[in-house]
């Protein structure tokens, strides 16, 4: 891993940005490989794993449980040992600023008769638990967690499980992986009801490793899941895809910088992540999608997408969940569309590594777009022409700071952001792959420039 400058000025890319890169490893998909690796029946063999600050918290995660974990350079090999092979921490599991292992850890150990505590950075420590804790403590688990058991620190000690039926308030990938990976050793069945469907890498891996998960409903609307005991996961090597959420980036500066086309290759298309792609061709934007292969679990292929005129549209609720990450994009190209887009039934946006609503529209403002901001969403009047530039802060926020980069690439003066440092949470070498399609970066303040992959 390699670190990202504090901060720095990204220019306008005249003559567009061109060519085609293979982003690094799912997110989502690391996470759950190294998880699920460690209950695994024997080792597992993780092919492009991404080696970013939040994935390899996860990697120390399972470690503290009594994992061994091997890092060749480009595979992982993870020791799992079934549910058995689990030991107690001897410390408190410092989770970093990665909020899928914060959630998704607890419903992993749920079985365990242990005491394991969680803890992260600032941002960590402002992100809602108690959607996780609730179901985990009805299926048996002794739980604590700070504000009333809604915050971390939180404290779980796991032992015998009953499966439950459990509506989940919010759609949240996060806490269905919890409640899934809990009844995988309960008694019964688990089911669990979702407002509207949410990333299944999950119920992928279970059913790739043996298990038998279900889903009923429509592809984007509610969905019941049901999940039952699995006595031995049994996954043996697992090929993770590059991840959407970063090719996203490159294909929305694509849509947004004049004269610009980017593919993205080997890159995760599971429809459940892909929203941004349905949306931006709504809005008239170019793109273009080839199916290859199916990478393990999940579907993979390249996308190629082309500077164009948008239009705006709008997004609800039901769309959310599958541009959930992608939708500081989505209100990035929204300004550059004709007409007014809004954006409803988002206010999880305001529960991410930064209250993602608010900054948005505070970033959108700062490149001085018109934004009307509600408790669930946006109206974004879109500026067809563009904007010149601004100073733009990313909150310590990944997402934002990379937004920031490609507002700056789009724009005609260039745009500033404070800190990309925060960068590596999830994509390392991000400054670089910009520069590889032709951007530019231009540090400022006493950072360094040493970016990579
Ligand atoms: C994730 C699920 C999403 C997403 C996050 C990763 C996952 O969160 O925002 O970046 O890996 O399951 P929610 O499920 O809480 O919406």
């Amino acid at each position: 891993m390699s670190d990202a400058p504090m901060g720095g000025l990204f220019p306008p890319v005249r003559g567009g940005l061109r060519g085609s890169l293979r982003p690094p490893g799912d997110k989502s998909v690391s996470h759950r490989a190294v998880l699920m690796g460690a209950v695994n029946d024997g080792p597992v063999i993780v092919t492009g794993f991404l080696r970013s600050a939040d994935t390899m918290a996860t990697v120390a995660a399972v470690r503290a449980l009594g994992v061994q974990v091997d890092d060749h350079d480009d595979r992982l090999v993870v020791h799992g040992g079934g549910w058995e092979g689990l030991q107690e921490p001897e410390d408190v599991i410092d989770v970093a600023n990665s909020g899928t292992l914060l959630r998704l850890l607890p419903g992993l150990i749920a079985p365990q008769d242990f005491l394991c505590i969680l803890t992260g950075d600032a941002s960590i420590r402002r992100r809602p638990m108690g959607r996780v804790l609730e179901p985990l403590a009805a299926m048996g688990v002794t739980v604590a967690g700070r504000r009333g058991d809604s915050l971390p620190p939180v404290a779980v000690r796991g032992g015998a499980l009953q499966g439950v039926e459990y509506h989940m308030p919010v759609v949240s990938a996060q806490v269905k992986s919890a409640i899934l990976l809990a009844g995988l050793r309960a008694s019964g069945q688990t089911t669990v009801v979702e407002q509207a469907a949410s990333r299944d890498h999950t119920e992928r891996m279970i059913r790739y490793g043996g298990g038998r998960v279900e889903r009923e409903g429509a592809a984007e609307g509610p969905g019941v899941i049901r999940v039952w005991p699995l006595e031995r996961l049994t996954m043996g090597s697992l090929t993770i895809p590059a991840d959407f959420s970063s090719a996203a980036f490159f294909l929305t500066a694509a849509l947004l910088v004049p004269g610009s086309e980017i593919s993205v290759r080997d890159v995760g298309l599971n429809p459940t992540r892909t929203g941004l792609l349905r949306v931006v061709e709504r809005m008239g934007g170019r793109v273009r999608v080839e199916q290859e292969d199916v990478s393990g679990p999940e579907p993979v292929g390249t996308v190629t997408a082309g500077w164009s005129e948008l239009q705006a549209t709008d997004v609800d609720a039901a769309e959310v969940p599958s541009l959930i990450d992608e939708l500081p994009l989505f209100l990035l190209a929204a300004a550059r569309a004709e007409g007014v887009s809004r954006l409803r039934g988002a206010a999880e946006l305001r529960a991410k590594e930064s209250d993602r609503l608010q900054a948005m529209a505070a970033l959108l403002r700062a490149l001085g777009i018109r934004v009307a901001e509600y408790p669930d969403g946006m109206d974004v009047e879109g500026e067809p022409d563009g904007w010149e530039g601004g100073e733009v802060e990313s909150r310590a926020d990944h997402r934002l700071a990379m937004v920031g980069a490609i507002a700056g690439a789009a724009s005609r003066r260039g745009v500033r952001v404070d800190d990309l440092e925060c960068v590596n949470v999830s994509y390392p070498g991000f400054v670089d792959a910009l520069a590889g399609l032709g951007g530019e970066m231009v540090v400022s303040g006493s950072g360094r420039r040493e970016v990579g992959g």
